[in-house]
């Protein structure tokens, strides 16, 4: 059973997914790590040579080579619901955290990271925020959990998602 967390850009899930992996003892995979290292590029780079099309094709391509019976901390891209075609697949491979934010957080969180994240480059905050507005449905729609990120930290957050998960507290087992 996976732990798969979605949520916008800046909302911290390989933060929260690696600290999870940590207590949980179990795998951690960041999405968009492997879909660069299949492409033998990184994700700019990709989104330059294949344009967003591409990349979608490739997080879902990613995404279906990973194993499915095995343990997995799953942390998405951004997009990763508007690359598939039914969001809800997603629970079929685990369950799905949705890590949520206010806007205003968000938009501090992404300052100075549009070199790594196509979507920014050359966006206007109003573009930025309509995307934002934009894809909440899809979370909803694809979340059995939904856990607000700017309200509690990333060892928090990991220890919620321990609970829901009905695997303890995840006290004691992170150094
Ligand atoms: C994207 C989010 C990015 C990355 C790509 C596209 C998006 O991942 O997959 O730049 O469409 O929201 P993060 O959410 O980890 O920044």
């Amino acid at each position: 059973m996976w732990m798969i967390l979605i949520g916008f850009m800046g909302s911290g899930k390989s933060t929260v997914g690696s600290r999870l992996a940590a207590m949980s003892g179990i795998g951690f995979m960041d999405l968009d790590d492997l879909v660069a290292e299949e492409a033998g590029r990184a994700v700019p780079e990709i989104f330059a040579a294949e344009g967003e099309a591409g990349f979608r094709r490739r997080e879902r391509e990613a995404l279906e080579s990973l194993p499915v019976g095995e343990p997995l901390v799953l942390a998405t891209g951004g997009g990763l619901v508007d690359a598939l075609d039914e969001p809800v697949s997603l629970r079929e491979r685990g369950r799905v955290f949705w890590l949520d934010l206010a806007w205003h957080t968000a938009w501090l969180r992404l300052q100075g990271t549009e070199d790594a994240r196509p979507l920014l480059a050359g966006a206007s905050p109003a573009q930025v925020q309509e995307l934002f507005l934009r894809r909440r449905p899809g979370y909803a729609a694809a979340a059995d959990f939904r856990l607000r990120t700017d309200l509690a930290g990333a060892e928090q957050v990991a220890r919620m998602i321990m609970v829901a998960s009905g695997r303890g507290h995840g006290e004691g087992d992170v150094g």
